[in-house]
């Protein structure tokens, strides 16, 4: 059967990571709870975060397919992304990274990680989709999202976006943080309705900031994350008013 994905499957390395959601290693082994990556990908973050006692699990749907199938995938997104890269670097490589070898050289490094972990401990890794996962209320400290949400508009509408942003924070515990990066689309385009999401947000009691990230290094620019904060007290099972009556 000849599998299709909407997105690409990517893999991300947990040193990339930790540059876009503005973490280093030490503060990812010192997170005192569960980490969730949604989506995981092919990413590495799961299997070498594990190396500093920092516990992550993946969710993302492709864990349904059979390996062999999202080894596939995942071989098709690096093809993609090089040929992206080498069309346009600046805007699919790192601003300090200019050659598209040795940046997905990570990725393919990640990917055989991932692909060795997930082998051996299927637990850490769980089929599901936004907007909804298989996690009870307050599971995590901390709760990333790369390259979804916002990356593929196509894929998520504002609504979908708003029901998949109240799941995430749903499966957060109240102190820990939802992080989410990028916050433009594929063509660069930031999303237009960003500050209609934080007011829907804000009406579940769910505060927003647009938190800066330093440049990691000299030749990189800083960037932004969208980070939600959940309420101290009172369990809440959040259900998506529609995103218009919410944020208008
Ligand atoms: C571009 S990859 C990002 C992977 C990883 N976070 C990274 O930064 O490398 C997008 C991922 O989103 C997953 N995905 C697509 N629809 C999803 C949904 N509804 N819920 C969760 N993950 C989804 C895809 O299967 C794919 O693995």
């Amino acid at each position: 059967m000849d599998h299709q994905a909407p997105t690409l499957i990517t893999s991300r390395p947990l040193d990339e990571y930790c540059r876009l959601f503005g973490l280093t290693r030490s503060r990812l082994g010192a997170v005192g709870g569960p980490v969730l990556d949604c989506p995981g990908g092919a990413a590495g973050l799961a299997a070498e975060a594990r190396q500093l006692g920092c516990e992550v699990i993946a969710a993302d749907p492709v864990y349904a397919l059979p390996p062999p199938v999202l080894a596939e995938l995942a071989r098709a997104g690096r093809r993609a992304t090089e040929a992206a890269a080498r069309t346009d670097p600046g805007r699919y490589l790192p601003a300090d990274r200019r050659s598209p070898e040795k940046y997905l050289r990570s990725w393919d490094r990640a990917r055989r990680i991932f692909t060795a972990d997930r082998a051996a401990h299927p637990e850490r890794y769980i089929a599901a989709a936004l907007p909804r996962l298989p996690f009870a209320d307050r599971t995590f400290a901390l709760t990333l999202s790369s390259y979804l949400l916002f990356a593929y508009p196509e894929v998520f509408s504002a609504q979908a976006q708003l029901a998949a942003l109240l799941e995430l924070a749903r499966v957060t515990r109240p102190g820990g943080e939802v992080r989410v990066y990028p916050l433009h689309d594929g063509t660069g385009r930031r999303c237009p309705h960003l500050p209609g999401l934080r007011a829907a947000l804000g009406g579940h009691r769910i505060a927003t900031e647009m938190r800066e990230v330093p440049a990691a290094r000299p030749g990189a620019r800083p960037h932004r994350l969208l980070v939600l904060r959940t309420p101290a007290r009172e369990a809440r099972r959040p259900r998506a008013q529609s995103f218009a009556a919410a944020s208008g």
